[in-house]
């Protein structure tokens, strides 16, 4: 196994590293404190304290009531959550309208819908993956159920207008769910001016543990669960919770809310350095997306003439672990629906990397990567014009 202080880890879109903080709230609950939190005796109730603790803190760090935020096991199931919910409210409704660059936790289950006979349409962006405002606007039909567009992009950290979006959808009349597992613990979030009718959200993202999420319903918005079963969450959310990663949750998010301001400058600076230094190196090298509404984490960078693949395989042979898209299409070779829905060029779209950071990486990370990565684009073309 390689061990942490063995790898130079930029890759933080993908998951991040537990909190220490959140880890020793979560250890006592995977060993003494067992019982059930739905169990009247104390020994159970004690559990459920905990959870409330951990819902108060997640709550605070998107600033909306307690009651509103439902546990789940991450980003996948709030997303598929919210839309399955706004599909059943009424049968006459069986439209959605979402975005070319969702993640696959909402692009495929809406094209998975699709195939269910649902109809979806997908809102384009332009080459530098900015939302087209208009283009979902003039999709929207008598018969849409909800306005499902992410927060902020996995892959190029370009951030949505959420507030217009929102806007459009009151309007409209109509739901709005927002993708926030990116956004939430990077950005200021303030869900409780009734942003979005509800928004999702995954621990392992900011340094909590990962198969744990919340879904913020709005205290005013109808909902459907998914899970069918106990009363837990309030009935929103069947099934005995994940109790220690709730902990770990709620402690990560409270370490988030700490570190906000400084973390977001600090972790900015460290991705403004290795950007400018690689593209002033690297000759033929560019930044996907709007490179001033992008989360301050993220670098999605595109080397021509290279292979990213090919790149990460030699990158990680150097112990440097980054991502060619998102996590969940590393290791296939066609290129990502983001970076194609903003039509860049064939050798753009195969060529890209995604560096992110996070308040765990160091200056000498940073050397480390402006070190390596030049020399791996320069091996890669040395390979190809010497074929
Ligand atoms: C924008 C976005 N939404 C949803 C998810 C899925 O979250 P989870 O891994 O918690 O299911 C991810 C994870 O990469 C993501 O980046």
């Amino acid at each position: 196994m390689l061990a942490p202080d063995q790898i130079i880890y930029l890759d933080n879109n993908a998951t991040t590293q537990v909190d220490p903080a959140a880890l020793e709230e979560m250890l006592p609950f995977l060993t003494s404190y067992y019982g059930n939190p739905s169990s009247g005796y104390r020994f159970g109730s004690q559990v459920r304290k905990a959870i409330d603790l951990a819902r108060e803190r997640v709550a605070a760090l998107v600033r909306c009531e307690p009651s509103e935020i439902v546990f789940t096991s991450g980003g996948t199931e709030s997303n598929n959550a919210a839309v399955n919910s706004a599909l059943q409210r009424d049968p006459e409704r069986q439209h959605i309208v979402t975005t070319a660059v969702e993640h696959s936790a909402t692009y495929r289950h809406c094209q998975y819908l699709a195939k269910q006979g649902c109809a979806v349409s997908f809102a384009s962006v332009d080459g530098e993956g900015n939302l087209d405002l208009d283009h979902l606007e003039a999709e929207l039909r008598p018969e849409t159920a909800i306005i499902s567009g992410m927060w902020a992009n996995n892959e190029t950290g370009v951030i949505f207008p959420v507030e217009k979006i929102a806007e459009i959808a009151r309007r409209r009349r109509l739901l709005f769910h927002t993708d926030g597992v990116q956004a939430v613990g990077k950005l200021p979030i303030r869900l409780a001016d009734g942003l979005a009718n509800s928004c999702s959200m995954s621990a392992h993202k900011l340094h909590g543990p990962k198969g744990v999420g919340a879904l913020y319903i709005n205290r005013r918005s109808a909902y459907r669960p998914s899970l069918i079963g106990g009363n837990q969450e309030n009935a929103r959310r069947a099934g005995t919770e994940n109790v220690a990663a709730i902990v770990g949750f709620g402690k990560a998010a409270e370490r988030a809310m700490e570190m906000a301001g400084q973390e977001s400058t600090n972790v900015r600076a460290l991705r403004d350095r290795f950007e400018n230094t690689i593209l002033a190196q690297v000759p033929s090298s560019f930044v996907n997306g709007n490179r001033a509404a992008r989360l301050p984490n993220t670098s999605s960078l595109s080397f021509s003439g290279i292979e990213s693949d090919a790149a990460l395989m030699l990158l990680d042979r150097r112990n440097l672990c980054c991502s060619a898209g998102s996590a969940c299409l590393s290791g296939s070779l066609e290129p990502s629906h983001v970076l194609r829905a903003m039509d860049l060029a064939e050798e753009r779209l195969r060529g890209s990397l995604r560096f992110s950071f996070s308040r765990f990486n160091t200056e000498a990370d940073v050397d480390q990567g402006i070190e390596i990565v030049p020399h791996v684009i320069a091996k890669l073309r040395s390979m190809q014009t010497t074929v």
